[in-house]
């Protein structure tokens, strides 16, 4: 039997290369399903598509396939932004479950893990996940990781305005009536604030790997 592997958190918290890496040590598919909100919005900007015509929305999420979650333009801040204000529709999350739930069985061949990756992986989508890691790191520590990144691509980005883009995301996530980006009761906190990308790994497969931790039990264990 194969075995999930939940891993949630907020935006640059190290989650997506966290996830990449382990992905890439258990040979495991991966679903990042915060692409499934990106594509939405992909899609919306392309067609003009408000987010009060709900039956449109809904025909595009019919239409959603593994080519659309690989486009290379998901990533972009407007596309940040209506990723996160469809993320908070009931209607828009309950038609994205199927998605994920038939992702593990779809795409498994021999691999013995699964990893998805998101916000409410632990909490509504597998509720029953073999193992659940919540990565955090303080909002400070995660505007500077995404201002680097941006920088990359545009040179005259300000620091001010990425750290406030982040203090919006998050509070449209944690604070959403459907589906909060929180831990699941029986989760694992990784805390990567004071940890690079290999501190912040080795952690993990400490988890995944020694962990002698009981996922189905009802606490959140900090490492
Ligand atoms: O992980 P990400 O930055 O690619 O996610 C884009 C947006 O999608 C994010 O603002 C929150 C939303 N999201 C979500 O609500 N639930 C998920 N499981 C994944 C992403």
């Amino acid at each position: 039997m194969h075995k999930i592997i939940a891993i949630d958190g907020p935006a640059s918290s190290g989650k997506t290369s966290l996830a990449k890496k382990l992905s890439k040590k258990l040979h495991a598919p991966i679903l990042f399903s915060g692409k499934l909100y990106r594509a939405i919005a992909f899609e919306m900007i392309k067609k003009n598509i408000k987010i009060s015509q709900s039956k449109k929305i809904l025909k595009i999420i019919n239409e959603l396939n593994e080519d659309k979650l690989n486009n290379k333009n998901l990533f972009n801040s407007e596309i940040d932004r209506i990723s996160s204000n469809i993320a908070a529709k009931p209607f828009v999350r309950n038609s994205l479950l199927k998605f994920q739930r038939i992702f593990p069985k779809k795409n498994l061949k021999n691999s013995k893990y699964v990893i998805i990756e998101g916000r409410d992986i632990g909490t509504i989508v597998f509720p029953d996940a073999d193992f659940k890691i919540f990565v955090w790191a303080d909002i400070s520590i995660r505007a500077q990781r995404r201002y680097k990144q941006i920088l990359k691509s545009d040179k005259k980005s300000s620091f001010n305005k990425v750290f406030a883009d982040i203090v919006k995301r998050d509070n449209k996530d944690l604070n959403r009536k459907v589906a909060p980006l929180k831990p699941a009761e029986n989760s694992v906190l990784l805390d990567t604030t004071y940890l690079d990308i290999e501190q912040s790994f080795n952690a993990l497969k400490k988890i995944i790997f020694y962990g002698s931790r009981d996922f189905k039990s009802k606490s959140i264990f900090r490492v």
